[in-house]
Parts: structure tokens; C-alpha cells; sequence
């Protein structure tokens, strides 16, 4: 089967190439390579991925690319996904997550694509949410434009669907770790935090550490693509383990599976504007509809992690 992946390059999409071309597909990547690094395709491109290292904002370039793989299903992670970065600049964030979804989906109808499954967020979309496990039809609250672009994107995908006749489905991803996340990033508190342990730095918690988050380990959440993709599921399906870890359990398991290395305390620093307090995704319609469920555990996930460091 011939498939696109926007944002391939990076540490999701790529993980995701990998799946494709396991099952035999054919894979096109388009990345601008903003966040994302050819050496993650490394294995791909030798594999016969093929990476067009173009922008999903230009709509035109987008276009000819799809309608010369004639993809069946189209992937779409490429964006914008530091929070901070949303909230500093609103409006640079929504031409990725918001005019760029457009183009992608544009591309999609016109080169005659079966299903698009979107990459989304369940963070970002509830907010402080008071219901926890928070279900799909919960009220959206994001507190970061991050999260508004998201729901833009979703709705974007939904409107495809009613309009063109598009399949489509917008997965909304927990906190997603694992095999390739930089240690060295801005976001991704489980690879970071990895990378202290092995590098012996001392970890940084912004805010008390309580906070919460739903973290499901990368394999699962390309599962959950695959599975989406052989299906006409629409609208929002949480992708999550279905639990809560505070960061200070996080270390806690961190020490746990820690190779006998040791990790510093903590140091704490303020909280920072626009990150959830709590998050816990209800996995129900993501059960009962995909057959999808997370099979993996923190502390085997961190077991990974550090396998490859
Ligand atoms: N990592 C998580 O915890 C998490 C949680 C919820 C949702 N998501 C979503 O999953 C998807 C993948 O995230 P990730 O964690 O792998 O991040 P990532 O930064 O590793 O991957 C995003 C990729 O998109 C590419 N990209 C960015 N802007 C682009 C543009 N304008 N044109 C073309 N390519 C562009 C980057 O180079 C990168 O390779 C994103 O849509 C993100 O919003 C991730």
C-alpha cells in the first residue's frame, strides 16, 4: 500500500515509518526537518522510504507530491508541538497545526486518498479537566493555543469528512515516550529525564512535581495508527495508557529500572504558564472500537528507553 507520513522525520512519524515499511507499504515522508532528523529515517530511507524534505504549509509543492504517490492512507503528525512556543507565538503555531493540516487535507482529497488519520492531543484539548479518565465527549478547555490549534485541526478533519466525503480520524495521544524522543528537548519529560540519569545531571521539576500525566509508551500509539487506518472510525479516539503518573513517580520508576545509575534529586523551578495540572485519558472508545489497548508499562517502557542510550 502506498502511504504518506507528514512529520516522519520526527520521533513519532518515524517510529511510525518503521511499522509501514516492516508491513511492506510503500512510505513517503514529508518533513521539513524543522524538529525532526534524517537520521531517525536512516534505517527507512535504506529501506526504500523515500523523504521529500518540503513544508506542509506550502500547499502547491504538497499537492504535486500527493498526487504523484497517490497515497491510500495519509498519516499526519507534522507540527508545531512545543507549548511554549504556542503561547509565545499563536499565530506561527496555527500556520503549521492549523493552515497546514488544510493543506495536507486538501492534498489528501485531491490526490484521491482512502483515510487520513490525524495525530492529536488529549492534553491539550480538556485542560483542567474535573472528570478523570476524561472521555472524548468532555468539554474542551485548552489552556495553550497549542490545544486550539489541535481542535482546529480536528475539526478541519470532521468537516472533510461531512464535506468530501474524506475518512478521516483524529487520534488524541497521552503523553507519548519512547525510542527517539530527544534527551536534549525542550519537551518530552521522560527523555529528558532519561538523559539526566545516564548523563548524571541533576533534574529539573518545574512546579511541585504532582502534576499528573498520561504517558503511553510510542509502539503503542503506532499501533493505534495502524489499527485506525484499517478502520472508518471518525472523530476524536483518546490514544492512552488510561492512568496517571505524577513526575515524582516518574522518577521514582526512573530510579527503579535505572541500570544502577544514580539520579540526582530534583532540583524544582516555577511552574510554567499553560501545562495541565492532571491528565487521564478515559481509553473506552479506543477499546471498544479499535480493538485497541496500551500493552506497555512505565517501567518496561523506561526499560527501552535506556536500552538504546
Ligand atoms: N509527543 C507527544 O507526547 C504528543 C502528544 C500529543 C500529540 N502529539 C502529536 O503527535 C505528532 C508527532 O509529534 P512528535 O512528538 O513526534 O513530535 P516531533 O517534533 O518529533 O515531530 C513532528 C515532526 O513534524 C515536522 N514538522 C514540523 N513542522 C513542519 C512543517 N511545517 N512542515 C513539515 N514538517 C514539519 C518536524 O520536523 C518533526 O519531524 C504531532 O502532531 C504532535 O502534536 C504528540
Amino acid at each position: 500500500m502506498e502511504t504518506v507520513v507528514t512529520g516522519g522525520a520526527g520521533f513519532i512519524g518515524s517510529n511510525l515509518v518503521d511499522a509501514l515499511l516492516e508491513r511492506g507499504d510503500r512510505v513517503a515522508v514529508i518533513d521539513n526537518l524543522s524538529s525532526g532528523k534524517r537520521s531517525n529515517l536512516d534505517q527507512a530511507l535504506q529501506a526504500g522510504a523515500v523523504l521529500h524534505a518540503t513544508d506542509i504549509r506550502d500547499a502547491d509543492e504538497l499537492k504535486e507530491i500527493f498526487s504523484a504517490v497517490r497515497p491510500e492512507v495519509v498519516f499526519h503528525l507534522a507540527a508545531q508541538i512545543d507549548v511554549r512556543v504556542s503561547v509565545e507565538q499563536p499565530a506561527a503555531d496555527a500556520t503549521v497545526n492549523v493552515l497546514g493540516t488544510i493543506a495536507v487535507l486538501e492534498a489528501a482529497r485531491t490526490a484521491g486518498a482512502r483515510r487520513v488519520v490525524n495525530s492529536s492531543t488529549g492534553g491539550g484539548l480538556y485542560g483542567e479537566a474535573d472528570l478523570l479518565p476524561t472521555p472524548e465527549g468532555y468539554e474542551i478547555k485548552p489552556l495553550a493555543p497549542y490545544g486550539q490549534g489541535k481542535l482546529a485541526g480536528e475539526g478541519y478533519c470532521s468537516l472533510y469528512t461531512r464535506l468530501h466525503g474524506l475518512s478521516t480520524v483524529s487520534l488524541r495521544y497521552g503523553n507519548v515516550y519512547g525510542p527517539r524522543q530527544d534527551i536534549h528537548g525542550e519537551a518530552g519529560v521522560v527523555a529528558i529525564f532519561c538523559g539526566h540519569l545516564i548523563e548524571g545531571r541533576r533534574p529539573t521539576v518545574f512546579g511541585d512535581g504532582r502534576q499528573t500525566r498520561d504517558w503511553v509508551e510510542v509502539s503503542d500509539v503506532v499501533r493505534a495508527n495502524l489499527l485506525a487506518a484499517d478502520t472508518t472510525l471518525s472523530g476524536p479516539v483518546n490514544i492512552g495508557n488510561g492512568s496517571e503518573t505524577s513526575v515524582l513517580e516518574l522518577l521514582d520508576a526512573l530510579r527503579d529500572v535505572g541500570r544502577g545509575d544514580h539520579l540526582a534529586e530534583p532540583q524544582f523551578a516555577p511552574e510554567r504558564p499553560g501545562e495541565v495540572r492532571r491528565s487521564r485519558l478515559d481509553v473506552t472508545r479506543a477499546r471498544r472500537e479499535l480493538g485497541w489497548e496500551a500493552q506497555i508499562g512505565l517501567r518496561d517502557g523506561l526499560r527501552r528507553i535506556l536500552a538504546g542510550l
